[in-house]
């Protein structure tokens, strides 16, 4: 089996100086090509320049449907590749929610990305309030539709609860382990499936250890190196 991967989406974080101290502690720390980290795309070319010669992978949090063209504050899936990106975060519930992003544009950056040589890492998740009403797989199968026709080895998924993104509560075993079969179930049994949503350096060996864990997608926590390393020395 494949290591599991470790993504870490800085969000709308950082400095110049934080991408200074904090990326080349993770490029001095032998990490595999299992580990990456997304950048806000000001800081993509000097994240790059601090992962010279390490397999640590970059990424960016999203870009634009379209390939070239007259589209004030866009970037496109060629920009992210010329400029060092192996992926690309498409459809992350920030975006859904206070972006508008639908499922149906979220594809279209999926297609974009993989023109581009980009691998996808496309998010699902369902609200609170659609688990309490026990609607979660519908939610889960409907943003997945939109995947159909898409080899399913060109891409990886991550299940974002959304109420666990950003909250400090992680789902718990059993729902990501559920959760995830689910996916692969309506997928491909070879899908790779990253789990989100407050993982930390002190809880992520027992969410690796589910079942159907192909890795995790970590926000708050890969902003210090510290954390983020602990992160990446639990995947197995
Ligand atoms: O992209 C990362 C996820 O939204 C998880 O964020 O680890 O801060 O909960 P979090």
């Amino acid at each position: 089996m494949a290591r599991q991967l470790v993504v870490g989406n800085w969000k709308m974080h950082g400095s110049v100086g934080q991408v200074r101290s904090v990326v080349p502690e993770l490029a001095r720390a032998e990490l595999g090509s299992n580990v990456s980290i997304c950048m806000p795309y000001p800081y993509l070319s000097l994240a790059k320049s601090l992962l010279v010669d390490t397999p640590v992978q970059l990424g960016a949090q999203d870009l634009c449907e379209f390939h070239i063209g007259a589209y004030t504050g866009e970037v496109s899936a060629a920009m992210l590749a010329d400029v060092g990106c192996e992926l690309v975060i498409i459809g992350h519930s920030e975006r859904r929610r206070y972006f508008g992003e639908t499922s149906e544009t979220a594809a279209r950056k999926v297609r974009a990305a993989l023109d581009a040589g980009l691998l996808p890492i496309y998010c699902v998740g369902e609200t609170q309030e659609q688990r309490d009403a026990g609607v979660a797989r519908d939610v889960i199968a409907d943003e997945l539709k939109v995947l159909s026709g898409v080899p399913t080895s060109l891409y990886a998924v991550a299940y974002e609860p959304m109420w666990a993104v950003g909250t400090g509560v992680t789902a718990a075993p059993e729902q990501i382990s559920e959760m995830h079969a689910f996916i692969k179930q309506t997928l491909s049994q070879h899908t790779c499936v990253l789990y989100g949503g407050s993982v930390k350096g002190n809880n992520a060996a027992h969410i690796m250890a589910v079942d159907g864990v192909d890795g995790v997608l970590v926000g708050g926590a890969a902003l210090s190196a510290t954390e983020f390393l602990r992160i990446c020395r639990a995947a197995h």
